[in-house]
């Protein structure tokens, strides 16, 4: 089976020797396209790919009726929504995530990001402490319980949201359960967002939510900038001086915001949240490892379109 690595952001090249270990000694053909320079060059590449390793690329309806031998699509990573399920479930190609395995890297960005708001972009103008402060976590999954465990011993103390956890699991995680949104955002002075990027969650953090934050609270966002209603960014950001926003990655009108704002924003130029050594190893590899399987064994265990 050819097996298609396409990373317009790539792995570390020890990544990428791993995973072309993995594929090569189960008897497999390993190829790669790095920093693609658009969908074209994807297209042409899976052609006769039988599975393809991805990172945030985007393999939509028409990459999917490029791919006739395509059997299977692991996303290295956690959030899928760069990919057409419903395209690919149409042709019985199965995708993967490969949940957790970058969690860590993601999770210690968030706190790095409460910390740079925190001391002020690193300026010398003066800054606060993040200890005795409240975070609340907007979906404490794989990367939420890391935040709040990484928070926690910075002296922070935790709220969390989760409609999927049982307040029993919230609390096993160190967190006090919140039961709405609002609640979360009304009593944190950072809110750190973990949702997915979903019909239901796009756009559902603007104005009301961000203004119903404390006086000098943080937001920040190292899940999707879809999920940010951007419009009602601003004019949260215009009628509440005292309020940041820290998030990887760019809205699309972040030079005009940080214009505006200076240093009560930042945004990471290219999302960076997964990009550590030991995260790019860690997916890339499982990534690699689910393909064999499946091949070998037929395993679906991390299937996200069944
Ligand atoms: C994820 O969903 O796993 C993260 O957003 C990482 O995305 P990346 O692989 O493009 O860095």
């Amino acid at each position: 089976m050819k097996v298609l690595v396409a990373t317009q952001k790539p792995f570390s090249a020890a990544a990428v020797k791993g995973i072309k270990d993995i594929i090569e000694a189960a008897g497999h053909e390993f190829a790669l396209i790095e920093k693609y320079e658009g969908q074209a060059q994807l297209i042409e590449a899976v052609a006769d790919a039988q599975a393809l390793i991805i990172r945030s690329d985007k393999v939509t309806a028409e990459v999917i009726a490029a791919a006739p031998a395509l059997k299977i699509v692991v996303r290295a990573g956690a959030g899928f929504d760069n990919v057409d399920l419903s395209a690919a479930s149409a042709k019985g190609i199965v995708v993967m995530n490969t949940p957790g395995q970058n969690s860590n890297a993601v999770a210690e960005l968030a706190v790095a990001m409460m910390i740079y708001m925190a001391r002020t972009q690193f300026t010398p103008a003066t800054g606060s402490e993040i200890s005795g402060k409240r975070v609340g976590i907007q979906a404490f999954g794989n990367v939420g319980r890391l935040v709040g465990a990484k928070a926690k011993a910075l002296g922070m103390d935790l709220l969390a949201l989760d409609p999927f956890l049982t307040p029993e699991q919230i609390k096993a995680g160190g967190a006090e359960p919140v039961f709405s949104v609002e609640e979360l955002y009304s009593r944190s002075d950072y809110v750190s967002v973990h949702i997915p990027a979903l019909p239901s969650t796009i756009k559902s953090i603007g104005y009301d939510l961000i203004t119903k934050m404390p006086k000098g609270a943080t937001l920040v966002n190292t899940a999707r900038k879809e999920v940010i209603d951007e419009e009602g960014l601003e004019r949260a950001l215009e009628d509440r001086p005292d309020l940041k926003y820290i998030t990887d990655v760019a809205p699309d009108n972040y030079e005009a915001l940080r214009e505006k704002f200076g240093l009560r924003i930042f945004a990471t130029p290219k999302k960076m949240g997964a990009q550590t050594a030991e995260a790019n190893m860690n997916a890339g590899l499982a990534a690699a490892r689910q393909i064999v399987d499946y091949f070998a064994t037929g395993n679906t265990r991390f299937q996200v379109n069944k």
